[in-house]
């Protein structure tokens, strides 16, 4: 790891330790003198709990983006309707976020594939908090969802400041922002996009940053459906499992 990386990186963890300490040295005094009311609990709970949140995210996208062999990472995998799947995450960030200008474009009925539902989950939470980080909350996300007989294909676009050609290939690298007043105000690791490539790249998928208008930004992702030969072995969707919570980690920086 470089100086620089490891520089942004403990700068990041630096926050949300602050908030926790300081949270947990008021209540602490305040629990001696005897003199806290339920309001004052509930704020700073919330808060360490935001800054707690804000912690695990960074130290999983860390310990994911830290293996080198794709094979180490653990794949947990099942066979879902990708359609349902964006749908559910969609609408939970927008529960979420409180945040309705997600436009959804469903070009196919259903799509079984083969996958990690929490790592699809993180890859457009992470694509729709950027949205929201750089292009503000009234931003407008549109996904459409196609496929033809090899490949399921997901165009994610928003109409934000979007990100420069010549850095199409590069951002998706661990650590690379862009250096401008509109989005270095916003504070952040570079971690996100590489963890969407990553978790592409675990799906045998890929992505890439078409953007060709000069505005907003434009991803394409994709997923091969020709080596989901052991599709009929798989388990299908776990129902437990609580998106809410993964919705409540990856957003943490901009709840
Ligand atoms: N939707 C977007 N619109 C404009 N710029 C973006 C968008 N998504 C990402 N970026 C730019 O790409 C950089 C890298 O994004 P990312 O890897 O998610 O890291 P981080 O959000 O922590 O900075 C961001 O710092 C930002 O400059
Ligand atoms: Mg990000």
């Amino acid at each position: 790891m470089e100086l620089n990386s490891l520089a942004i990186i403990s700068h990041e963890f630096k926050m949300p330790i602050a908030t926790i300490r300081g949270g947990v040295e008021v209540l602490r005094r305040y629990l001696i003198v005897g003199r806290i009311d339920e309001i004052d609990t509930a704020t700073y709970m919330k808060s360490m709990q935001r800054n707690c949140n804000i912690l695990a995210r960074l130290t999983s996208n860390l310990i994911a983006l830290s293996q080198k062999e794709l094979s180490a990472i653990y794949m947990d995998y099942s066979c879902v309707d990708f359609c349902k799947l964006i749908e559910d995450l969609i609408k939970t960030a927008k529960e979420t976020l409180e945040a309705s200008k997600i436009n959804y474009i469903k070009k196919i009925e259903e799509a079984y594939i083969v996958c990690d539902i929490e790592k699809i989950e993180k890859v457009f939470f992470n694509l729709i908090s950027n949205t929201v980080r750089y292009a503000g909350k009234d931003a407008e996300i549109e996904i459409i969802i196609q496929s033809n007989d090899s490949v399921l294909e997901v165009i994610y676009s928003d109409n934000g400041p979007g990100i420069p050609k010549e850095l199409s290939e590069k951002i998706f690298e661990p650590f690379v922002r862009i250096n401008n007043e509109s989005t270095n105000v916003v504070s952040g690791s570079g971690l996100g996009l590489a963890i969407v490539r990553k978790f592409m790249n675990l799906h045998n998928g890929e992505v890439k940053l078409t953007t060709d208008t000069g505005e907003g930004c434009v991803f394409n992702l994709k997923f091969p459906l020709d080596d989901q030969n052991d599709l009929s072995f798989t388990q299908n969707a776990p129902t437990n499992r609580d998106l809410n919570a993964t919705a409540e980690i990856e957003f943490s920086t901009i709840l």
